[in-house]
């Protein structure tokens, strides 16, 4: 019975804090090891790919710029922190991440 009560309050304060529930990474970022510096929705090493999702929501290209970006690595859009070269992602997986990063965008 307390646990049910605990695990209620958790619930609620969950909500009103407005994260809903928690995306997990999908099978093809942990495979290509995305989620060693990016979650869904919390900054890591990188941006949270929701945060990403929102930047890039309605502009066009983004899925290209985006796909080059990854594979080529860079820095200066959310920071001096730079992501490193992806070259080893194959186009399929690149199209699913791209696909499922901006995805996120509400
Ligand atoms: C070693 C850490 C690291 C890994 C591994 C990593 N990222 Fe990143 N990622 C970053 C950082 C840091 C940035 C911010 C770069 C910037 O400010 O330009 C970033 C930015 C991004 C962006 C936004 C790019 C932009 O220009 O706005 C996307 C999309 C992204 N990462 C996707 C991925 C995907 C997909 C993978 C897996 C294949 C991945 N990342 C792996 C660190 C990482």
């Amino acid at each position: 019975m307390k646990s049910i009560v605990v695990s209620m309050i958790v619930a609620a304060g969950l909500m009103t804090a407005g994260s809903a529930m928690a995306v997990d990474m999908p099978a093809v970022a942990l495979k290509n090891k995305c989620n060693t510096c990016h979650k869904v929705d919390m900054k890591l090493v990188g941006p949270a790919w929701k945060d990403v999702a929102a930047k890039y929501k309605g502009v066009a290209g983004a899925e290209a710029t985006l796909s080059a970006k990854v594979k080529k690595g860079g820095a200066n859009v959310w920071g001096t922190m730079p992501m490193p070269p992806n070259p080893t992602v194959s186009d399929a997986d690149m199209k699913e991440l791209i696909g499922f990063v901006l995805g996120l965008a509400k």
